[in-house]
């Protein structure tokens, strides 16, 4: 379900610092989503699923219908995440079908009518929307509703997805289309292995990022010899921010103790 909640000017200064990114305003969301920092979600959200905008990801376009976003994922400006889906194989696609409010409300009162509207079905195309670790979504990409993207897909600007994205392609156009992927398919295999994106990348010291093949040998060396550990986030719910997003105090010793947890905890 869908909640609002204000975060003032203070409180969204508080999260700055924290490294979590959200304009002052007022937010639409399910209270149970989860943000991690470093993060970046400015211009909103209206998303009616529990998710997590996972560390080190930011969006420029509003979260909606999204059931999970990755790590290190990149979101432009001006993409849409699914709209509604109307009906399409019943008598009619006009929302009177399954919609008893909106504008069919006052006149089904004012004209005394025996029709019911029908909730819509549950299906994939009703589903939320899943993002993976390393994706890059360009700028005005229209993604229908259940569409899962891989890890280290891109989705070219304007380009309108309906099916799912395996890891590592590039997707482009009207329908979205794969061109090409971005490695080998054995790079890919170890990219998948390594999920390297468990890691804080300022862990990553002098390592050639240009030179992908021995960036993942060293990688993986520094993982088996336990000189890299997986990267903890601080994290806090929406469910907090609405009990906190007016009160700049309050926040400021949660945030506190949620930072000395995740310190703890790695
Ligand atoms: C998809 C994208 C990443 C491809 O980059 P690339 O790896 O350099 O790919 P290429 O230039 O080799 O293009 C591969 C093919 O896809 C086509 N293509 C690239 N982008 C396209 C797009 N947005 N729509 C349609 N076709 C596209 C190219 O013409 C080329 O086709 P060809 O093989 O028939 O010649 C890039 O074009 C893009 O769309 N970037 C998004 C920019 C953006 O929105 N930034 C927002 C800031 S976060």
């Amino acid at each position: 379900m869908i909640e609002q909640f204000e975060l003032n000017l203070e409180c969204a200064a508080l999260l700055e610092i924290n490294n979590i990114y959200m304009r002052g305003g007022k937010y639409n969301a399910n209270l149970d989503m989860r943000i991690e920092a470093p993060s970046l979600i400015f211009s909103g959200t209206e998303n009616d699923y529990p998710a997590v905008i996972s560390a080190f990801s930011y969006s420029w376009s509003l979260i909606r219908n999204i059931g999970h976003i990755g790590r290190y994922t990149s979101i432009a400006k001006d993409v849409t995440f699914g709209e509604t889906e109307h009906p399409t194989d019943w008598l009619s696609s006009s929302s009177f079908t399954y919609d008893p409010g909106f504008i069919w409300q006052r006149f089904a009162e004012q004209h005394g009518t025996g029709f019911q509207p029908i909730s819509l079905p549950a299906e994939p195309k009703r589903s939320p929307i899943i993002i993976g670790n390393d994706v890059w979504i360009g700028t005005r990409v229209y993604i229908r509703g259940g569409v899962t993207i891989g890890d280290g897909a891109i989705v070219g600007n304007d380009a309108v997805v309906t099916k799912d994205i395996p890891p590592y392609a590039v997707v482009v156009g009207n329908p979205g289309r794969i061109v090409k992927y971005r490695f080998p398919e054995p790079i890919i295999e170890r990219f998948l292995r390594l999920k390297w994106w468990r890691f804080s990348y300022t862990d990553f010291g002098d390592i050639d990022i240009r030179n992908v093949p021995e960036a993942i040998s060293s990688l993986e060396d520094l993982c088996s010899s336990g000189c890299i550990v997986p990267y903890t986030p601080m994290s806090l719910t929406f469910r907090d921010l609405k009990e906190m997003g007016t009160r700049p105090s309050e926040l400021a010793q949660f945030l506190r103790n949620a930072r000395t947890a995740a310190t703890q905890a790695r």
